[in-house]
Parts: C-alpha cells; sequence; structure tokens
C-alpha cells in the first residue's frame, strides 16, 4: 500500500471507530494507567462483556496499586470469582508488588520496564503505553494479527495468520503515528464485530475494499489438542471447581471437599484425581492444605 492510500485507510479505520466504537469504562478519553493494566490482564483470556461486569467491583474493592500490592492470594483469587485462570490474579498482584518495590507505585512507561513485570507480556505492555501514556507504539495480540493478516496477506482458511515477523513489521508501519490508542481499539472492534475468527463477515466490513482475504477464505477450525481430563471434564474446570468451593468458605475438609464434588459414592479415583489437582494448585500457591483441611493461601 503507498503513502496515499494508507493514509485513506486509515482515515477510513478511525472514522468508522468513531461512530461505531463499543463504548467500554477502560476506553474513557486516556483511562488511567491502573485501569489499562487490570482490564487488560482481564481481557487476556476473558470475554470483554464478563471484563465490563466484573471490573467496576474489582476496581472498588482495589482502588489503588498499592491496595492491589497488600492483597493477600485468598483476597485476590475470592475477588477473581468469574474469570478464571486464577493464576493470572495472583500475576498480577505480583506485578502491583513489584510496581510498589521498584517504581514507588508508578505503573513504568517504558517497554522495558514494562515487561519485566510478572504476568506482563509485550501486547499488555504497549497497549498500556498507547492507551494510556499516548506513546506511539504498535500493538498485537491475536485479534489485530488475525485482522492484519486478512487485510494484507492473503489468508487462504479462517484459521491462518501470517508470521509474526511479518506482522511486527507491518505493525509499526500501519499505525497513524499520534492515534495509537484509538487505531489499535478500533481495529479490535472490527475484529470482534467483523473480521471475526471463524465466521467474518466480510460483506459488512468497512475495510472490505482494502481486504486482500475479503470473501476468499475457506472456513476451518483446526481441532484443538486434548487437555487432560477426568469424567470428560477438563483439569483446567476441576481447578476452578476446587477454587470455587473455597471461596465460598474459610477451610474445608478433604472428606467434605471428596463429598461435594463427587458425592458419598466417590471412589478410589475420584481421590486421587483430587489429590493430583490439589498438589498442582499448591505448588501454584493458591490453597494451602493443613493436615487434613484445605483453604485458599492467606498471603
Ligand atoms: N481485548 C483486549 N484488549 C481489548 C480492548 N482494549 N478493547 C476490546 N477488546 C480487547
Amino acid at each position: 500500500m503507498n503513502s496515499k492510500r494508507l493514509r485513506i485507510f486509515q482515515t477510513t479505520v478511525l472514522d468508522w471507530y468513531m461512530v461505531n466504537k463499543r463504548e467500554f469504562l477502560w476506553r474513557k478519553e486516556t483511562p488511567e494507567p491502573f485501569i489499562t493494566l487490570v482490564s487488560e490482564v482481564m481481557l487476556q483470556q476473558t470475554q470483554t462483556s464478563r471484563v465490563e461486569e466484573k471490573l467496576p467491583e474489582f476496581l472498588m474493592q482495589f482502588t489503588t496499586i498499592t491496595a492491589l500490592a497488600n492483597a493477600s492470594n485468598a483476597e485476590i483469587i475470592r475477588a477473581w470469582k468469574g474469570m478464571g485462570y486464577n493464576n493470572r490474579a495472583l500475576r498480577l498482584r505480583d506485578a502491583a508488588r513489584r510496581i510498589c518495590e521498584l517504581h514507588s507505585g508508578t505503573i513504568p512507561q517504558t517497554l522495558d520496564d514494562l515487561l519485566a513485570l510478572p504476568g506482563i507480556g509485550r501486547y499488555t505492555a504497549t497497549a498500556i503505553m498507547a492507551f494510556s501514556y499516548g506513546c506511539d507504539v504498535a500493538a498485537v495480540d491475536v485479534n489485530i494479527r488475525r485482522v492484519y493478516s486478512r487485510l494484507f496477506f492473503k489468508m487462504e482458511t479462517t484459521s491462518s495468520v501470517a508470521s509474526e515477523s511479518e506482522i511486527n513489521k507491518l505493525s509499526e508501519r500501519i499505525f497513524p503515528k499520534g492515534h495509537a490508542s484509538d487505531w489499535h481499539q478500533a481495529i479490535m472492534d472490527i475484529g470482534s464485530r467483523f473480521c471475526t475468527a471463524k465466521r467474518p463477515d466480510c460483506s459488512n466490513c468497512p475495510l472490505i475494499s482494502d481486504c486482500l482475504s475479503a470473501g476468499l477464505m475457506i472456513e476451518y477450525t483446526p481441532t484443538k489438542r486434548a487437555e487432560p481430563s477426568y469424567k470428560k471434564i477438563p483439569r483446567r474446570i476441576w481447578r476452578g471447581k476446587i477454587v470455587d468451593l473455597l471461596r465460598h468458605t474459610h477451610s474445608m475438609s478433604f472428606e467434605t471437599m471428596i463429598d461435594s464434588l463427587f458425592g458419598v459414592e466417590a471412589n478410589d479415583d475420584d481421590r486421587k484425581w483430587l489429590l493430583e489437582i490439589i498438589s498442582i494448585l499448591e505448588k501454584d500457591s493458591m490453597i494451602v492444605q493443613d493436615g487434613n483441611t484445605l483453604r485458599l493461601k492467606d498471603n
């Protein structure tokens, strides 16, 4: 795309966004970096609708980075209810602790300092820089990568994406300097509304005339590698069930947990499975076992 065409394309994207943007709490005019940090960590693996619902409660409970840093494992896991992947919550709290220790409670502005924080990858770091600090940086998450791949490379199937190095190179050139925040959120909105992973709606997409893949992709969803599971329920779900049981109580005996999960007819395989997951959750610092009693970790 030559530079004149690129400017027209950038205007199309930004104009579309001005009229159609999704209003979210984390999209207020230059959100505080704390809001971007928390919301982007939440959005790493959780749907926007769920994050919309949970974010206000979370920010009421943890109003500052210091409050978040002071949260115990049990407090943060309880506050993370309904979000899934509880490890993320612990890492977010650890990031807050590091920010208090190393940066006097101010969320850093440089890529290197942000990347050094637990649970903060390149996308989240660049999102904080672009959305809250107004930096001219390219941000690429899975959704942006999918949209860029289809727009600027000819993708054969809906699951194909261009290589990371091609996308990184392109992402630097393509965003309009001075508009990194709106631009990247606009691309995410186009990705969620039209350029969806499984069934893109090319005919209504505002970028159809610039897209190399529009209407040409074969719909294809690769089969996922099976997760370890027990009784046809993935381990991740079992982990969630155990943490959920402990969220609502100070502590629980192993036997009560067995009964709650498997009923009174629980057998040796059920016990073995539960023991295995408990030991993983202990290693992840989510829970502690005191003799025969289980509880969320306090600190
Ligand atoms: N997914 C990840 N970050 C997002 C954002 N800022 N807006 C919408 N969806 C997102």
